[in-house]
């Protein structure tokens, strides 16, 4: 049955959950002003699922959000919650959504977070079913039914603004730099990032290659940067290599195999590992991030109080077939089970996109070594 609308003066919960994501900030405060205008009774969650437990719950400040949405992270907290996976986790959780008379929960994080919502999509309310929306927010890329998630772009901008640096010193020793970036199992950010940096190489683990054709892949990158140019130019004096960090190699160990394999042929050339880590997740969310939060949770919001539940509000795009919704012409609303369903694929290698990704992957690999 589809649940009733919100009435002004309903209780709508919003939380960030798992990996935080510059942009989140933005989502909150759109939440809380445009909750606030339709005359919703807008609080937020602590550090996720695990402060909805506890029943962590408190009204939100608009004003300190004015001030968070400038900034990355979540002003709210966020964890990785295993005791909401379990039964008792989940009882308590429904537990705390009765007490505090919650009608709605808008969850704004990833594909773990997103399962997660889903399962509270049968909690009684005295208003009927608990309204659930997601908003996708993680710096992966790794969700299905949106082409963009909250922090994506801005994670992106680091990691370019890192290797324009580690460009320059690389540049004045002749250097190779392998580049680890984050992402987990999903290339998008290492690849696109890497285009815009104008790296050499980008290893994905979309690629499915051996640890020796990974090995093969930067030696080969090397060859040809240092190696004689066949227009007679110069040489590069340097060669940047961003890897995933879902590749199934140690960058450590890369560096060690690559070594091997160059040392002679190029004994002028020092190679070094860079781990960026989560120096990619922090940081000021560009416009774009900013934005996207805020339309993604505004849509949301709206989509609530029209009586829709059990969704996830995501960016158009290429691959995104659905028609937008009414309360914004970019945003659209998938079913959230289409949303694990469709994610599950693409993470498999097995939906268009991902096949679509897999080969522009192997494409630009040869664009690149150029
Ligand atoms: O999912 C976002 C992400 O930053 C991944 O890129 C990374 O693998 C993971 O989270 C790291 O999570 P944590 O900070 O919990 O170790």
């Amino acid at each position: 049955m589809r649940p009733m609308g919100l009435e002004k003066g309903a209780r709508v919960a919003v939380l960030t959950s798992g990996g935080d994501a510059p942009g989140m900030n933005a989502a909150l405060r759109a939440a809380a002003r445009v909750g606030a205008e339709i005359g919703l009774d807008m609080v937020g969650v602590e550090d996720g699922y695990a402060g909805l437990i506890e029943g962590r719950i408190a009204p939100l400040d608009i004003r300190l959000l004015d001030e968070a949405s400038r900034r990355g992270g979540t002003a709210l907290g966020t964890a990785r919650c295993k005791p909401f996976a379990t039964p008792e986790g989940q009882k308590r959780a429904r537990e705390a959504l009765a007490k505090n008379d919650i009608r709605a929960l808008l969850v704004i994080g990833g594909n773990g977070s997103l399962t997660g919502a889903r399962t509270l999509r049968d909690v009684e309310t005295k208003g009927g079913p608990l309204i659930v929306g997601g908003v996708p927010a993680s710096i992966d890329n790794d969700l299905a039914c949106t082409s963009m998630s909250i922090g994506v772009d801005t994670a992106m901008n680091t990691i370019v603004e890192a290797c324009d640096r580690i460009f320059d010193t690389a540049t004045a020793h002749k250097r190779t730099f392998i580049v680890e970036v984050m992402g987990r199992d999903c290339g998008y950010l290492a690849m696109t990032a890497g285009i815009a940096a104008g790296a050499d190489a980008v290893l994905v683990r979309e690629a499915d290659k051996t640890e020796a054709q990974i090995v093969d892949q930067v030696v080969r990158t090397m060859q040809r940067a240092y190696g004689p140019q066949p227009d007679g130019s110069a040489t590069k004096r340097r060669v940047l290599v961003i890897k995933s960090e879902g590749v199934p190699i140690e960058s450590a160990r890369l560096k060690e195999l690559v070594v091997e394999k160059t040392h002679s042929l190029f004994p002028d050339v020092d190679t070094r590992v860079t781990v960026l880590g989560h120096v990619v997740r922090g940081g000021t969310p560009t416009a774009f991030d900013r934005l996207l939060g805020a339309r993604l949770a505004n849509a949301a919001i709206r989509a609530m109080v029209a009586g829709q539940s059990d969704f996830m509000a995501g960016w158009c795009g290429p691959g995104i077939t659905r028609p937008a919704c009414p309360w914004d012409p970019y945003v659209v609303l998938t079913p959230l089970e289409e949303v694990l369903a469709e994610t599950a694929k693409l993470m498999a290698g097995d939906s268009d996109l991902a096949r679509w990704r897999k080969r522009v992957f192997a494409e630009v690999e040869d664009i690149l070594q150029r």
